[in-house]
C-alpha cells in the first residue's frame, strides 16, 4: 500500500497569499518523480491555521529518493537550503508519514 507524506506549513495570515502563489509558479518536477501518486496543496477553512502539502507515493523508498535529490531543486524558489532564496512564507513546518490502510473510488458507472 501507498504512504502519504504531508507537511505541515505554519503560515502567518499575511503571508497566505506569497506561499500561494509560490506554489502557483512551482517547479511542477514531483510529477515526474518514480513512485509519485498524488499532491494537492490544502488551504485551511476551519479547525486549523496550518497549510497542509499532500503527498501520496508508491512505498518509502520512492519518497525517500524524492527527499534527496529532486526535493531539493524544487524547494529552490523557497522552502530548502540556499543562500539566495526569498525568505520563507512559512514559519514553521513538520512532516506527517501515514501508511493508507484502506482506500476507494467512486464506482465507475
Ligand atoms: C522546510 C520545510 C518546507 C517548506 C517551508 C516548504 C515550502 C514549500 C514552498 C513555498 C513550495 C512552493 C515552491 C517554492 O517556492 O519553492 C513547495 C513546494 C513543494 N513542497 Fe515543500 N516545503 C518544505 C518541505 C517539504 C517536504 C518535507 C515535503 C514533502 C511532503 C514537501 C512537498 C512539496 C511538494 C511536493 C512541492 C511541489 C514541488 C514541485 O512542484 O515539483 N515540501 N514547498
Amino acid at each position: 500500500m501507498s504512504v502519504v507524506k504531508i507537511n505541515v506549513l505554519n503560515v502567518p495570515a499575511e503571508q497566505r497569499e506569497v506561499l500561494e502563489k509560490r506554489f502557483a509558479s512551482r517547479a511542477h518536477a514531483v510529477e515526474g518523480s518514480d513512485g509519485f501518486e498524488w499532491f494537492e496543496l490544502l488551504r485551511p477553512v476551519e479547525g486549523t491555521d496550518d497549510y497542509l502539502v499532500y503527498t501520496r507515493w508508491r512505498d518509502e523508498e520512492s519518497f525517500q529518493a524524492w527527499m534527496e535529490g529532486p526535493m531539493k531543486a524544487a524547494h529552490q524558489g523557497g522552502g530548502a537550503e540556499g543562500a539566495e532564496r526569498p525568505k520563507p512564507a512559512a514559519s514553521g513546518s513538520t512532516l506527517w508519514s501515514f501508511e493508507v490502510v484502506q482506500q476507494a473510488a467512486p464506482k465507475s458507472a
